[in-house]
């Protein structure tokens, strides 16, 4: 098993910004592949000056880590067996380190994405990642969150939920642009072709699929610029009743 005292906690995004809560903040950001979400959730825990956590690098990790071992994703004995001699840390929200080596950039090559669906829908992957999730949530003073069950799983009472849609054709131009900032040239068809079995499988699998919780605020990014995006979700986190942010 993943122990907790393999998770590395920063302590670098201190809460500073939040001291009378009686409680911490959780802000849970859902959605489908392309939305926006790490960008968005990234900047919004700056803002806010809470920790970030990117839950999607941690089954990428995991992903890479049964392809560099060569175990199929049907394999599960061994899949329990290789997690057990795993050390998986996540540093500042989003560097990953895969016993000790930080695989931050190779996690989104296309070998890891064509597999991290297949592999996401483990029960007993998903159920190791979930027990890290709420333990680095446990761990912190607040939080942004992105995945696809925050809401729904890690932290049902987070105190915002959102849902970040946006059209299949902007998604996937979205993808393709952060692909060739990485210097990787895919064609539009393939991103496409890749995002959409992607949210096939994430939106059927049995446990805890991809949905929009009941209490999530649904944002269309479709038209809107990555700045609006945060604006929104500050101004509803700032109207919140419950929160007084200054
Ligand atoms: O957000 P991303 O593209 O990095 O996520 C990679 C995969 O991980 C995605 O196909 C679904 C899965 N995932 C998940 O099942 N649950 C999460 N909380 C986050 C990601």
């Amino acid at each position: 098993m993943l122990k907790k005292r393999d998770l590395s906690i920063d302590s670098e995004m201190k809460n500073n910004m939040l001291p009378d809560l009686d409680r911490s903040l959780r802000i849970a950001i859902d959605g489908p592949a392309g939305a926006g979400k790490s960008t968005v959730a990234r900047e919004v825990a700056r803002r806010l000056n809470v920790k970030y956590l990117d839950t999607g690098a941690m089954y990428r990790a995991v992903t890479l880590k049964l392809l560099q071992k060569g175990i199929a994703p049907s394999a599960l004995p061994q899949i329990e067996r290789i997690l057990q001699q795993t050390v998986l840390e996540v540093k500042n929200g989003q560097k990953v380190f895969l016993d000790g080596v930080d695989v931050s950039d190779e996690i989104r090559q296309p070998y890891v994405n064509n597999l991290v669906s297949q592999v996401a829908a483990i029960p007993l992957v998903r159920s190791m990642m979930v027990k890290m999730q709420q333990a680095i949530a446990a761990n912190s003073s607040g939080i942004v969150m992105d995945g696809r069950d925050i809401a729904s799983r890690v932290m049902p009472n987070a105190d915002y939920k959102f849902f970040l849609a946006a059209a299949l054709p902007e998604r996937a131009r979205r993808r393709r642009k952060e692909q060739l900032e990485r210097g990787l040239e895919l064609s539009l068809e393939s991103v496409i072709a890749e995002i959409t079995e992607r949210d096939r499988i994430d939106s059927q699998r049995s446990d805890s699929p991809l949905v929009v919780d009941p209490e999530a605020i649904v944002i269309d990014t479709t038209a809107m610029s990555f700045e609006a995006v945060v604006e929104r979700i500050l101004e509803i986190v700032r109207a919140g009743p419950n929160i007084p942010l200054q």
